[in-house]
């Protein structure tokens, strides 16, 4: 069966207190949305849509820049969940297949959930996603009568009775398209708060005749994001889940709750992450590596063997081969370092190809920057680069090449050549001496004028 996907996106957010809309805040460095859209995805929809209100425009770019496919409809008045769906009806009118129905604020929600809902559907016209909570919670409640779902009644409409059920609504739905938009045409928006509920579809098929069943699951995968500690605690749930599933995938963390993971981090078996690593969005890092403490990486790939840290830095665009060693202070930016080069140490590697095995000395920057434009460095393989040169770009140094510590290189160098670009030293005999009387004489004499 055919699935599109329907993310209804369209609220404030008010309890979020922001000039930004709800499902654009970040969890992981990736907004709320694109959480859901990525839950979403695990079910290969053949249309996404995405119900936008507030913050609309914003918002669509969010959803197209994960999903350019993904199309974006508007809901100007938010009348409820019910009319956020109604508003899909002219982009889904081609499709016949089913539609399931996500929160864009509820970004947890696991595949394996939704594979179940997808089974479920075999035998029910209508699939809810439910999970037990506390009483005291305000959800809507699933009145169950045994497998069968009666009714969802909001929890604002509800008799104590009902609200005594613990079983709860997390909002996620799936329906054939054409039944849930004749389901709800069938509602109205006579109740507490005047909306129209997508909730009360489920009442409308047992009208007429369709049944309708609830998929159970955990708590955590229906959490919904109302408020800033909302958002810090879904932050929290991301970071321990991602951990455990990497440390399940064979990677260490020496101490992973001080580790900062991003929604896309991919980092191989074997490889050893130290404490207080952030990984910013876009970074895979390879089996067999060793990520050392407090060392910030985004944008970059680092193979087999490699070394990076402490307090490395490596920027987007950084690619490392194998066995790269990375020392502590050292930045890179859109640099290429090739198989068993080392940059150990207080250096800046941007905009640049690094040969193999090229050794890049202590305070090296590449000076790729000339207040206007960007430009290259290229070092050679089995290059050696003395401490504190300077590479002021656009410059190469040849394959085995060196350069003298302190060098200004501003030209290229040729391979197996060393450039030496700096003042030649004078050595002045027994100056050094005369000159420390002379001050000690004079500071002397200050002293004494004091007294
Ligand atoms: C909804 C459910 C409730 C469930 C709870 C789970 C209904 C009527 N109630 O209640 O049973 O227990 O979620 O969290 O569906 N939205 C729109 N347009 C609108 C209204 C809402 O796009 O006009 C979007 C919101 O941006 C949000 C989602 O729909 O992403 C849910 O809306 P919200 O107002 O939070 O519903 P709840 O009252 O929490
Ligand atoms: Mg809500």
């Amino acid at each position: 069966m055919s699935i599109a996907l329907v993310i209804l996106a369209a609220g404030k957010g008010t309890r979020m207190n922001s000039d930004m809309p709800k499902v654009l805040h970040e969890i992981a460095g990736a907004p709320m949305l694109v959480h859901a859209m990525k839950a979403g995805a695990t079910l290969n929809p053949e249309r996404t849509v995405v119900v936008a209100g507030h913050g609309a425009d914003a918002v669509e770019a969010a959803a197209k820049a994960y999903d350019p496919e993904a199309q974006v409809v508007l809901q100007e008045e938010q009348n409820g969940t019910g009319h956020a769906v109604m508003m899909t009806r002219e982009a889904l009118k081609d499709f016949d297949g089913d539609i399931i129905v996500l929160y864009g604020d509820t970004p947890f929600v696991r595949p394996e959930t939704l594979e179940n809902m997808v089974k479920a559907r075999a035998s029910h016209a209508v699939v809810v996603l439910g999970f037990e909570a506390d009483t005291s919670e305000k959800y809507g409640r699933l009145v169950m009568d045994g497998d069968m779902l009666e009714a969802i009644v909001e929890y604002a409409d509800a008799r104590d009775d009902i609200r005594n059920i613990s079983f709860c609504n997390s909002g996620v739905m799936l329906a054939k398209s054409s039944v849930l938009f004749d389901l709800l045409d069938a509602t109205n928006n006579d109740n507490a708060s005047g909306e129209y509920y997508l909730t009360d579809v489920v009442k409308a098929a047992r009208d007429k005749g369709l049944t309708a069943t609830a998929v159970s699951c955990d708590e955590s995968e229906t959490m919904g994001v109302n408020s800033r500690s909302h958002l810090a605690e879904a932050e929290a749930a991301f970071q321990t889940r991602a951990r455990g599933e990497l440390m399940a995938d064979g990677v260490t963390f020496v101490d992973p709750n001080s580790v900062w993971l991003s929604f896309d981090t991919v980092i191989g078996r074997d490889t050893v992450i130290e404490p207080n690593v952030f990984f910013g969005p876009d970074v895979t890092v390879e089996s067999g590596v060793r990520i050392r403490a407090f060392s910030h990486l985004e944008g970059a790939h680092v193979s087999r063997g490699g070394i990076v840290g402490p307090y490395a830095r490596l920027r987007p665009g950084t690619e490392l081969a194998e066995d790269v060693k990375i020392g502590n202070f050292v930045e890179t930016k859109n640099a290429i370092i090739d198989e068993g080069a080392k940059v150990n140490h207080l250096s800046y590697i941007g905009d640049a190809q690094v040969g193999e095995k090229a050794n890049i000395g202590a305070g090296t920057i590449t000076c790729n920057y000339d207040g206007v434009m960007k430009h290259k460095t290229t070092i050679g393989k089995n290059a050696f680069i003395g401490s504190n040169t300077m590479l002021v770009a656009p410059v190469s140094v040849g394959d085995d090449a060196m350069t003298a510590s302190g060098s200004v290189v501003t030209k290229p160098v040729e391979d197996g050549a060393l450039a030496l670009a700096r003042a030649q030293q004078v050595n002045k005999p027994n100056m050094a001496r005369k000159l420390f009387e002379m001050l000690r004489a004079k500071k002397a004499k200050q002293v004494k004028g004091k007294e």
